[in-house]
């Protein structure tokens, strides 16, 4: 970044008054206000920043600005305040220093808005990240809220704080912020009830009243009108520039942010408005009783709402105004309180309330923003106190921060002044000693232990008997009579008593910053900060969690009766642990400084800004850093950070770390009075010199990062170059073998197809010399075979030839014998010599083929169908009529053998076949059973011994059928008897009779054409047995049955021939009804097994499965 100003460039005035030439208070002065007039409100001592309020906004803490003090080195930019910020920061940042910052100044100078500044600044330049962001916002929300409670409109100052306040900030080993946590200095809480002239309450009052939405006002029981609360002063209610309604939403934003939530910031403002109401009530005097003043509240309108807000009841409030009881040695006196007793009560009740609620708040807030983790941080410290105060009327409150800041310039002396000048005595470096005022001795006037004032009046609020703000001046009066910076009329110490400015009820110190008279009265009721216990507990039974909070005393259960600590007591005690941190840590100083009392602009008092230039010691300051050294640094650090400014040092030197430095700053030929090496640090005398060195580096920086830039951009290319050619070799490489790969690939090709021309063109030549061999082979073999074939046909035909020719000869040789013999015989024969031989022959053939025949006759079977083949020809007709012969006589053979039952079994079994075969699918099974006809032996059994004599002549047939119910298809068994009268149908168990059907009635039978049993009776119309209908019923030997009933039916002597139906559909008359059973093809899911089903009143179904 283009630096726009240097310390010593362009400057207005001097920017560090160390290089301020010739040095005197006027000079001082004169470049402050010079610089002042041209807007340069900061100016440096060294590394202290002073700092001008200019009353004014400037343009300088813009985020540019902040952007432009970033990592820069101290001395380098025109004095700010960031550069102080970044230098704390870097140092905490970079080195692990914890820091404090120290702010001071008397009221109105600009503590608060530098400390907000630093904040900010802090806040810019350290990390970011949404935690990060989150916390930083919340750490910055923190500030309005505590403002708004803890700031007032003084006569000094619109915005003055009425606290101390130092804030430690938090952060991790990156620098980022993780937290922090506030500590709070005693509240100047007489502000709640009584404000001087030109001065009001605490803001918070009043930017309730006025940014309150009239809701919520009605909700707290509040009027927007200032002067309907006596608590609020109304000579300055409001303030110019300020407006309070914008800042209640301000407050409120912050507190969101902050974290508090929404029921809580309303409890809080119940508080507030609390105080208001609180501040209302008036008393008025009650007649006496017993002697004693008594009083009583006027008018109870504003107690019963402050009641009904704090959910108190109103009788116990009332009584805590009018009585009070004192415990002692356990009894308990309740004595009444007079109207001034009563105000009293009031008032320090409202204070109490209020900074009790401040105090909540801070821990409120701290609860927020505490750090997250337990590991260790690094801390920045920022402390804004109350500036130092000098009133016309100066009270106890005065008096403490008045002490507060004389701690803190002791702070300062012993470090900038002090421990400075020890420095150069441990240093051994030759040092005439400035002198400069310290302010211990004042310290001690306060806070010694037993003649201090603090002590004192402490040792009066506890001493038994009358105590009155006179017995403790008349104390310091002769304890401190003696002490050269206090001062009293009644001191011992003469001098003063002729001092009129000194009035008999006061006493006067000389602080540091000037002399200050306090009036003694107050004191004691101040540091004794009485609250009676009545009040408290009457504020703990309220039905208010955060108002039961703040008044734990008031718990009955936790009564306690020792005396709490006294206010000046725990301030001394807060201060010392205050001091004792900032102790610990770096310190960085902002001086602010106020150029006028009126809080205007553009002018510059030079009486108001000498005199805080000569209290807050920074001339000597200036003295000690000028006759001192303006920079100081260790060795090691020092030649680290400047070796490159010498060949022999850089890049690094071997030997001890002063010598390295000597000769670095020898080589630059500077002046010798410019340094001193001291034991383990150089000194340098002038910022010049510092500037000189850090110019010097700056551009050795610059040369040396050309030169840097110039390696590594070689180095760049260079290494680019070889990546390059690397890469190129690589490719190169890829490439080459990729190549090699295609030609070995193409050669590797070409080889497996010439080599496959080759093996093919090979292969078919072997092929065709085998196939020509075997062609060859084969040629042998034909003209082989055809020449055995013709070989052989020729000897075949040979030989054929010769038995031709023999049987030729054998012929002709017959005949000619034959000839010869009948020439021989002729003479012998007669005519009929040939028939006979004929005839002889013919019997001989015959007698040849009989005989045969009687060999090969075939069995007696009557389908045996086989017969041997005719032998002659002339022979077929009686072949043909021998053998129907043969079958006719077996047959009869056959036949002769069968008995009488045998024989009428066969007619029944061919009665059965004229009735069913080719008609009922059933039929072809039953050819192959036997018809045995009794089944169930009825008559051997002695069951159906009833039955047996039913049955008057033989019993043709008996066996189980199932008879068919028409209601559900379902079959039941029954005994079927045919005689030759009639059929009987009787039970299977019992052998009782169910039915006797004489076959007369019987008219026809009906069956299916399918492989079922089922059949029907049909009885005639009008017979007796008709009575109960035709009967369905079902038997695997159906064919058997109707055969029988069939013939005994056409046996019977008056011829009642019974009529078979065979069709699928029939009528069967049950009773009344007549019911159609239809026979169907059965579906799979009937299985094998015949079923009969009733399908409605008129039709029965009986699914028979298919073949
Ligand atoms: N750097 C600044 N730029 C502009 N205005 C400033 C600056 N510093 C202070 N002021 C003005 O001066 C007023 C008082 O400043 P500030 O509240 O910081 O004083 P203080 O030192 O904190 O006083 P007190 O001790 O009373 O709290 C501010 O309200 C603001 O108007
Ligand atoms: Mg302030």
């Amino acid at each position: 970044m283009e630096v726009k100003t240097s310390l010593l460039d362009n400057m207005i005035g001097v920017g560090d008054m160390v290089l301020l030439e010739p040095l005197s208070e006027d000079t001082f002065i004169e470049n402050l206000k010079k610089r002042f007039d041209h807007n340069e409100i900061y100016t440096y001592i060294g590394s202290v920043v002073i700092s001008m309020n200019p009353y004014k906004s400037l343009p300088i803490y813009t985020a540019e600005k902040v952007e432009e003090y970033r990592n820069r080195n101290f001395y380098e930019l025109s004095p700010h305040i960031y550069a102080l910020a970044d230098e704390a920061y870097r140092s905490l940042r970079d080195q692990d220093k914890d820091q404090c910052i120290l702010i001071t100044g008397e009221s109105g100078a600009g503590k608060t808005e530098a400390s907000k500044f630093v904040m900010s600044y802090v806040a810019a330049v350290c990390g970011k990240g949404q935690e990060v962001n989150k916390v930083k916002e919340q750490l910055l929300q923190s500030n309005p809220v505590l403002e708004a409670f803890g700031n007032a409109k003084t006569v000094r100052n619109d915005n003055s704080s009425r606290f101390g306040k130092y804030m430690d900030i938090e952060f991790d080993f990156k620098g980022d912020p993780i937290g922090g946590v506030i500590s709070n200095y005693l509240l100047e809480k007489s502000r709640v009830v009584k404000q001087t002239r030109g001065e009001r309450n605490f803001h918070i009052f009043y930017q309730l009243l006025s940014g309150a939405s009239d809701d919520l006002l009605k909700k707290l029981k509040l009027d927007r009108d200032f002067s309907k609360y006596n608590y609020l002063s109304l000579d300055s209610a409001t303030v110019n520039g300020l407006d309070d309604a914008a800042s209640f939403r301000t407050v409120r934003n912050a507190m969101q942010i902050v974290g508090f939530m929404e029921d809580e910031v309303q409890s809080i403002l119940e508080l507030v408005a609390a105080v208001l109401k609180l501040g209302n009530i008036e008393f008025k005097p009650e007649s006496r009783v017993n002697e004693f003043d008594e009083s009583r509240v006027k008018d109870k309108n504003d107690l019963k709402e402050m009641c009904e807000l704090l959910g108190i009841e109103q009788f116990v409030l009332e009584r805590a105004f009018s009585f009070r009881t004192v415990e002692a040695k356990m009894e308990k006196v309740s004595t009444t309180l007079n109207v001034a007793q009563a105000y009293y009560a009031r008032d320090a009740l409202a204070k109490n309330l209020y900074s009790r609620l401040f105090s909540w708040l801070v821990n409120r807030i701290n609860e927020s923003i505490k750090a997250q983790t337990k590991k260790p941080k690094k801390v920045m410290g920022v402390l804004d106190i109350y500036g130092f105060e000098i009133f016309e009327d100066n009270s106890f409150e005065q008096f403490i921060i008045n002490y507060c800041n004389e701690k803190l310039q002791q702070i300062f002396i012993e470090l900038t002044l002090r421990e400075e000048q020890e420095e150069y005595v441990r240093e051994g470096i030759e040092w005439t000693n400035i002198e400069y005022f310290n302010n211990a001795i004042i310290c001690d006037l306060i806070e010694n232990n037993k003649t201090g004032i603090l002590a004192m009046l402490d040792e009066e609020c506890l001493r038994p008997g009358t105590v009155t703000d006179e017995t403790f001046l008349d104390k310091l009066n002769t304890v401190c009579a003696e002490h050269q910076h206090f001062e009293s009329r009644q001191s011992k110490n003469s001098k003063f008593l002729t001092d009129h400015s000194l009035p008999h009820n006061c006493f006067r110190i000389q602080h540091y910053a000037g002399k200050v008279l306090y009036r003694a009265e107050g004191f004691v009721d101040k540091n004794n900060d009485l609250l009676y216990r009545d009040l408290s507990q009457a504020m703990y039974k309220a039905n208010h969690s955060l108002m039961k909070l703040l008044f734990p005393e008031g718990n009955p259960a936790k009564v306690n009766l020792k005396r709490p600590p006294t206010a000046g007591f725990q301030f001394k005690a807060s201060v010392g642990t205050l001091m004792k941190n900032l102790l610990t840590k770096n310190p960085n100083y902002i001086r602010c400084i106020k150029p006028n009392d009126k809080k205007a602009a553009h002018i510059f008092t030079d009486s108001l800004v000498c005199h805080q230039v000569r209290y807050l010691g920074l001339m000597e300051n200036v003295r000690v850093r000028r006759a001192g050294y303006a920079f100081r640094q260790a060795y090691e650090s020092c030649l680290e950070r400047y070796k490159m400014l010498c060949k022999q040092t850089w890049p690094q030197w071997k030997g001890p770390a002063r010598e390295g430095v000597k000769v670095l700053l020898t080589s630059l030929q500077l002046h010798a009075e410019e340094f001193a090496y001291g034991r383990s640090k150089i000194f340098i005398r002038n910022p010049r010199t510092l500037f000189f060195l850090e110019e010097k580096r700056r551009q050795c920086l610059e040369d040396l990062a050309a030169l840097i830039q110039k390696i590594y951009r070689g180095w760049k290319c260079r290494t680019h170059f070889l990546l390059m050619k690397k890469s190129q070799v690589v490719v190169s490489a890829w490439y080459r073998r990729f190549a090699q790969q295609k030609k070995y690939q193409n050669i590797r090709c070409s080889a497996l197809v010439v080599q496959s021309f080759i093996r093919g063109w090979k292969a078919r030549k072997l092929l065709r010399e085998l196939k020509h061999k075997k062609r060859c082979e084969q040629a042998v073999t034909t003209i082989s075979a055809f020449w055995h074939g013709t070989q052989a046909r020729r000897e075949l035909k040979r030989l054929k030839e010769e038995a031709r020719r023999k049987h030729a000869i054998a012929v002709i040789w017959a005949y000619w014998l034959g000839l010869k013999v009948r020439r021989e015989y002729r003479k012998f024969f007669r005519a009929n010599a040939g028939r006979k031989i004929y005839d002889f022959t013919i019997q001989r053939i015959m007698q040849k083929y009989f005989l045969g025949l009687k060999k090969t006759m075939p069995s007696m079977s009557p389908i045996d169908k086989s017969w041997p083949s005719r032998p002659y020809g002339f022979l077929d007709g009686t072949h043909k009529e021998l053998r129907r012969v043969f079958h006719l006589w077996r047959c009869k053979k056959y036949c002769s053998q069968f008995t009488v039952e045998k024989k009428a079994t066969y007619e029944e079994k061919l009665a059965a076949s004229e009735l069913f075969k080719d008609k009922k699918a059933l039929y072809p099974s039953s050819v192959g059973q036997p018809f045995k006809g009794d089944y169930v032996e009825i008559t051997k059994n002695p069951k159906y011994q009833k039955l047996n004599s039913l049955a008057e002549d033989k019993v043709l047939l008996a066996d189980v059928v199932s008879k068919i119910n028409r209601a559900n298809g379902k079959g039941a068994p029954r005994i079927f008897l045919l005689t030759k009268k009639s059929l009987v149908l009787a039970d299977q168990k019992t052998g009782q009779v169910k039915a006797s059907v004489p076959l007369l009635d019987l008219s026809s039978v009906s069956v299916s054409t399918q492989n079922d049993g089922f059949f029907a009776l049909k009885l005639k119309e009008g017979a007796v047995s008709a009575a109960k209908g035709d009967f369905l019923l079902s038997s695997d030997r159906l064919i058997e049955i109707i055969t029988k009933l069939h013939r005994t039916g056409a046996a019977s002597a008056d011829r009642n021939q019974i009529k078979i139906d065979i069709s699928d559909e029939f009528l069967v008359q049950f009773k009344q009804d007549k019911v159609c059973v239809k026979f169907i093809h059965g579906t799979p899911k009937n299985g094998n097994s015949v079923a009969c089903k009733r399908k409605n009143n008129r039709l029965l179904e009986v699914s028979v499965p298919s073949p």
